[in-house]
């Protein structure tokens, strides 16, 4: 079904230049203080008593050329701060710049231009693609949008681009269900390059995929960037997934950044505990890294609620470090090494931003176990399997190609609410 077809890509149209391993590229998307808090109301009146502080004063640059991994457990806010981005959602607060312009709170008209230049490849493969819409309708869906008309023609533009995820471009009057999920995420893909964007950003692209399906769909992405000059933001829970493909790396926690650092200075040696922990529930396959197996962390509890987060440091209830100031003070996120920022008053691989402060909060004591590599041997398999066919050791000779996705037995469930196969706001 997915026949993989040898085709020319288009040049990006202003050049972007590549800038995969140096991370030197300009800023193309410059977010300060972003905000969004989603009110809580209650009652007759519907009196707003609270609010989720899903994304709680991010600041970063994605540059061009690049892939930015961002990572952190579910709920801390990660697909909220990629539908702001992509202003699929309004920010309650804060600035988001798109190529230096100020886009925060561009309406739908004013971002009908932004929306050819910035994509989102969703989740869930399943509930992204209208059921009841032929493959050709879905990924044209952006053209009539736009009101483009490709040179060549619609079908001929849809065809070329089902090629290039590999899928068969005689498959263009399929329906999703037809597909496995690898092969649908193809389509998402398909969709989001249809207007040769210069932003895409992919919330958890394999999460929902077949562990060995994932690899091929990474692969997929990190081939199409190389040759389109795509710049990414890559949104993962884990380490393993990003690992690979990102040049530098975020991590959040409860709505904020933690840690933001190059992909080899937060692999080598991580300075936020919380990064120190997330990598050590991941056991990264490298020989090297064996002898840290009695260091593996498992953080206790689950993540306090964005309803009213921790005062202070909001990890200081899981944190083994934590310490009276991390309950008062809440630590900026300061570059401590070049290349990488770090929010904590006691960090890791590096003097204590703190020193007089010693003594151990009592949850301190608590907050974390470390666990028996057996115990964690199957989460091991799992992302082992996915590190070594992304990794570039694994197979240097396969990394050049888009793999496509081998045909699956076909999934009979049908997708449950779909989403409109339109990006606009669903803010309003
Ligand atoms: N539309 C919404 N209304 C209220 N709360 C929301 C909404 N969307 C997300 N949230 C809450 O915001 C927090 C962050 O959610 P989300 O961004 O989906 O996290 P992640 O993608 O990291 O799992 C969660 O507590 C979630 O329940
Ligand atoms: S040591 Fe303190 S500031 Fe650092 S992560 Fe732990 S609780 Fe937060
Ligand atoms: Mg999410």
């Amino acid at each position: 079904m997915s026949d993989e077809k040898e085709v020319s890509l288009p040049a990006q149209s202003d050049g972007a230049t590549l800038t995969k391993g140096t991370g030197a590229g300009e800023p193309l998307l410059k977010v300060t203080g972003l905000q969004k808090h989603f009110p809580i109301r209650k009652g007759l009146l519907q009196r707003q008593t609270g609010a989720v502080r899903a994304v709680d004063g991010l600041d970063f640059e994605v540059r061009k050329g690049e892939t930015l991994g961002v990572v952190g457990e579910s709920g801390c806010g990660k697909s909220t701060m990629g539908r702001l981005i992509t202003r699929l959602l309004e920010p309650t607060g804060g600035k988001v710049e798109f190529e230096g312009q100020d886009i925060t709170h561009l309406g739908v008209g004013g971002m009908r231009p932004l929306r050819r230049d910035v994509q989102m490849i969703f989740q869930d493969p399943y509930s992204s693609l209208n059921p009841r819409h032929t493959i050709g309708t879905i990924v044209s869906a952006p053209f009539k949008l736009q009101g483009v008309e490709p040179e060549g023609g619609v079908k001929k533009e849809v065809q070329r681009l089902l090629s290039v995820v590999g899928l068969n471009p005689e498959h263009y009057n399929r329906y999703p269900h037809e597909f496995s999920g690898g092969q649908r995420q193809r389509i998402g893909i398909a969709r989001a390059l249809a207007l040769n964007p210069k932003l895409v950003v992919a919330d958890e692209p394999v999460s929902a995929l077949d562990v060995s399906i994932q690899a091929q769909v990474v692969n997929l992405l990190d081939d199409l960037q190389s040759e389109l000059g795509l710049t990414y933001v890559i949104i993962a829970h884990d380490l393993s997934v990003v690992r690979h493909v990102s040049d530098r790396i975020a991590v959040m926690y409860l709505g904020k950044i933690v840690e933001l650092a190059d992909r080899d200075s937060l692999y080598k040696a991580p300075m936020h505990p919380y990064t120190k922990a997330l990598m050590s529930a991941v056991p990264i396959p490298d020989p090297k890294r064996k002898a840290a197996k009695s260091e593996r962390i498992l953080l206790r509890g689950d993540v306090p609620s964005p309803i009213s987060p921790p005062s202070g440091c909001r990890f200081h209830t899981r944190c083994w470090k934590a310490t009276e100031i991390c309950k008062t003070t809440e630590p900026p996120l300061l570059e401590l090494k070049p290349g990488q920022q770090v929010a904590c008053h006691h960090p890791e691989n590096f003097e204590d931003q703190a020193p007089q402060d010693t003594v151990l909060l009592s949850v301190a004591k608590e907050a974390a176990t470390l666990v028996a590599d057996e115990v964690l041997a199957e989460s091991a398999a799992t992302s082992a399997a996915v590190a070594a066919e992304v990794g570039e050791s694994a197979d240097p000779g396969a990394r050049g190609t888009a793999r496509p996705a081998p045909t699956d037995p076909q999934p009979t469930d049908e997708p449950t609410e779909p989403e409109d196969d339109r990006q606009e706001s669903t803010d309003k």
